[in-house]
């Protein structure tokens, strides 16, 4: 089958198109025939030679896609073959067919073509178990997403309008802007601009919960941010991985930093978040609230230019591949 590797860590001409040999499903697994994968900022840096796939994963990139079941491994009886599917990756989305955990597997939901469904699990599944099941956000709080016109940050503004939050996103373009504010996001700053400590303030608001992809390089004006009893949870790095945290300002307000990684958790606890996820996402997915945001579908063999879409970051939600 084709599937795209990188032999040698580097820039987008380090991904090669190759054949290798078609996976085989094993124990709990189903074997999917891929229509879509989404590209993420992870998959930039595995290429770059920064993110290893965890142990015993395929070094195929990829970390989601829809698709159809072609065949089920031992002990699998939740599909059947021919049911169209999305799955939550360890690795080797972008590639004809890849086995997969029966728990990080979910139908698609019906409505959405199933292009275009293959950029929804990563970034619901990172949403929902960050902003939902780890910080709580709760209806009438305000959340602070950093990058709001990314792949994460076009869900989570959707998700947590659905929920009743206000939401305060941080962009780097007017274009951006006008995106997160018709998605819905009631503040929107101009990061290159204003500093957004200063815009929230200027809006009377404190951040109950924030969605941070940039890490050091935010982490005091994250601290300063929140409000009373707030919640920083860091996902993303693109800003350094060593900070200095204000523990005095951290304890006065009775705050709490915390940090994830939804590619290293064990396969338990995957797929425990698809299904908490599935329950709460899908229904909206289904009345037309939450959908997945699309910049570009672009054939496997463009991969180079899907790749150089998010260095540049000239997209507007997720950029998927198709097979
Ligand atoms: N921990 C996890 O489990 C997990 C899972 C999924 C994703 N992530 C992380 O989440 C982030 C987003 O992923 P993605 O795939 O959605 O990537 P993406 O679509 O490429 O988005 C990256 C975004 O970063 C924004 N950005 C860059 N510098 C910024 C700054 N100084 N302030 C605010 N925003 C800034 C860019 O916006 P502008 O163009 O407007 O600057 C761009 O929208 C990545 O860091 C990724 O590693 C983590």
């Amino acid at each position: 089958m084709r599937a795209v590797v990188v032999p040698e860590p580097g820039g987008v001409e380090a991904l090669q198109v190759v054949d290798v040999e078609t996976p085989e499903p094993g124990p709990g697994e189903v074997l999917v025939r891929v229509t879509a994968a989404g590209v993420n900022r992870a998959d930039l840096m595995q290429r770059q030679g920064f993110y290893d796939p965890p142990e015993g994963a395929t070094h195929v990139l990829g970390l989601e896609c829809s698709g159809d079941v072609v065949a089920l491994g031992e002990g699998v009886s939740e599909y059947t073959v021919g049911e169209h599917v999305v799955a939550l990756l360890s690795g080797g989305g972008y590639a004809e067919y890849v086995a997969v955990p029966v728990g990080q597997v979910a139908m698609a939901p019906r409505d959405i073509d199933l292009v275009d469904a293959a950029g929804l699990m990563e970034v619901a599944a990172t949403v929902w178990s960050n902003v939902f099941m780890m910080a709580k956000l709760q209806h009438g709080e305000t959340l602070l997403v950093h990058g709001g016109a990314s792949g994460i940050g076009t869900m989570a503004i959707q998700l947590a309008k659905a929920f009743g939050a206000r939401v305060v996103v941080t962009v780097g373009s007017e274009e951006k802007a006008a995106f997160c504010r018709d998605l819905g996001a009631d503040l929107v700053v101009n990061y290159r601009e204003t500093d957004f400590v200063d815009a929230l303030d200027e809006a009377g608001l404190k951040a109950d919960v924030i969605l941070d992809i940039i890490g050091a390089k935010y982490l005091d004006q994250n601290v300063r941010a929140l409000n009373t009893a707030g919640r920083l949870v860091v996902i993303g790095l693109q800003g350094g991985v060593k900070g200095e945290l204000n523990l005095n300002r951290l304890l006065m307000k009775r705050a709490a930093v915390m940090a994830t990684s939804l590619r290293a958790r064990p396969t338990q606890e995957k797929a425990a978040i698809v299904s908490a996820m599935v329950a709460q996402v899908w229904p909206l997915v289904a009345e037309g609230t939450v959908r997945p945001i699309i910049h570009a579908r672009l054939p496997l063999e463009q991969v180079r230019d899907a790749h150089q879409l998010l260095e540049d970051s000239s997209h507007t939600g997720k950029v998927l591949l198709t097979l």
